[in-house]
């Protein structure tokens, strides 16, 4: 569907359609992270993290020129924080630049530590802190990063550090930010630090040494305040067989594989009937991998409070034992998969499909209720981006974001009307940002920036998101 049909139908629905409620208590947010807005002075500087390294080679980042100072958060703080007040959320997830708070083993800068005590000292509403957005203190990154088991102990020191000075003031903490697109990105595709290739061996050892982070930051947490809440914020695809994708019906990773047979005299045959959709194998392969494998090992360990969710899209795969490009096979292939363009519907300015059903989809699979059961389910991410075309092309009235936001919290209200615990929502993100390989064009913020002045400009979402904030409802 075209978007501006798409956009119509959301203008009719609200006029004929009921305003959905949320549950009293449900926590509205926005999200950053430290690299993507702050442009603290010191990082890219002197080098202090292995995003501020990767900045300096071209053809890995997109447009990286206002990249080491993205938008001048650190500057800009008092700013920012009076629009983060303005807005009416009850809540505000950030990270901690922990390659500039952490310079060296047992070196804290003080200089730093200032900027965010002014921070959670100015702040209105209340603070989920990540520990880890995706990048590492260069020093222990150039020592393997995640793959050192001393990283582990390293950050568990932070995480002490971070206690003693704002264990008090935080009650939620979000240990890592998508463990599984760091390791996608890191050690599969190697478009991120630390740029390696369809190297399996890194993926899991990076990915024992963050589960291993995250046992020990939980333990640390707990013990300095039991009753303080610890979760990690996990990127959650749609992943679809592309014959359900054709079909509509058949193949959703999440229904049974077995369907009753309805023809008559059946006493001769099993009254089962095995449907055959190959395409279900990478599709559930990925799903596993990609979506569960971090969750269950948090859960295994007992050290799970809180998950959060990011979803932005869905994958549809087809079953395929060939490499799409067989000189050079990548890990879809080797798993048996070949990832297929989505259907001709909307889409945001990177290409993403946007499909709000798969939100749905993800949180109310049997596979996601069994294994959260109760637990409390935060969408920590959740966004829109745009590209100006022109310096005039501002979309300052943004009516894409507003439909895009206004679909998803559909598909979660759905979702908690059978009884999925989800208790809040954070929009991706408060303000226009760096957005990792793909450099400074995408904005995903609900206030804009002028990338020559910095100048903050709110935009028609963000006072459409306030509205909903401050009556907990969607028109
Ligand atoms: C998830 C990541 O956490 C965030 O850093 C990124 O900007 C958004 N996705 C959009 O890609």
């Amino acid at each position: 569907m075209d978007i501006f049909k798409f956009i119509k139908k959301v203008q009719e629905n609200r006029v004929i359609q009921e305003s959905l409620e949320f549950p009293t208590n449900f926590t509205w947010g926005t999200a950053t992270a430290a690299f993507q807005i702050e442009g603290h002075p010191d990082e890219y500087r002197e080098k202090l993290s292995d995003w501020a390294e990767w900045l300096d080679e071209p053809e890995k980042v997109k447009s990286p020129n206002g990249a080491g100072l993205a938008v001048k958060h650190y500057e800009k703080l008092e700013e920012d924080l009076t629009l983060i007040n303005d807005l009416g959320a009850a809540a505000y997830r950030f990270s901690f630049n922990w390659a500039a708070l952490h310079r060296g083993p047992d070196d804290f800068h003080e200089e730093t530590l200032a900027f965010y005590e002014r921070l959670l000292g100015g702040l209105k509403v209340k603070p989920f802190a990540t520990l880890v957005h995706f990048v590492l203190p260069n020093w222990l990154a150039k020592e393997g990063g995640w793959e050192n088991p001393n990283t582990a102990c390293e950050f568990n020191n932070f995480v002490k550090f971070l206690l003693e000075n704002f264990g008090e003031k935080i009650q939620h903490w979000i240990t890592f930010n998508e463990p599984n697109i760091f390791l996608g990105f890191g050690y599969e595709s190697g478009i991120w630090p630390p740029g390696k290739t369809n190297d399996l061996n890194g993926y899991f050892k990076a990915y024992q040494g963050m589960l291993t982070a995250h046992e020990l930051a939980y333990k640390s947490i707990k013990e300095f305040n039991p009753s303080h809440q610890v979760g990690f914020s996990q990127n959650m695809y749609y992943f679809q067989s592309y014959q359900e994708s054709q079909e509509g019906k058949l193949g959703d990773v999440n229904k049974p594989k077995i369907k009753p047979e309805t023809t008559t005299n059946t006493s001769h045959i099993s009254p089962y009937k095995r449907r055959v959709d190959l395409d279900l194998v990478p599709a559930m392969i990925r799903d596993q991998l990609h979506n569960y494998s971090f969750i269950e090992s948090c859960l295994d360990m007992g050290s799970l409070d809180f998950l959060g969710v990011n979803y932005y899209t869905r994958f549809i795969y087809k079953f395929s034992t060939q490499a799409k490009d067989p000189a050079n096979p990548d890990l879809d292939s080797l798993l048996w998969g070949q990832l297929q363009n989505t259907p001709e519907s909307q889409h945001n300015s990177l290409g993403w499909e946007i499909y709000p059903e798969g939100l749905y989809k993800v949180l109310s699979s049997e596979k996601f209720k069994k294994l959260l059961g109760d637990k409390p389910i935060f969408i920590t991410e959740n966004g829109y981006s745009h590209i100006e075309s022109s310096p005039e092309d501002k979309d300052l009235e943004d009516s894409y974001r507003i439909a895009f936001i206004k679909s998803h919290l559909e598909s979660i209200h759905r979702a908690i009307q059978e009884n999925v615990n989800i208790q809040g929502y954070f929009y991706w993100s408060l303000i226009d940002n760096f957005e990792w390989a793909l450099g400074m064009e995408p904005r995903f913020g609900l206030i804009h920036v002028d990338h020559e002045t910095y100048n903050r400009t709110p935009k028609a979402s963000y006072h459409y998101y306030s509205d909903i904030c401050k009556t907990n409802q969607v028109i």
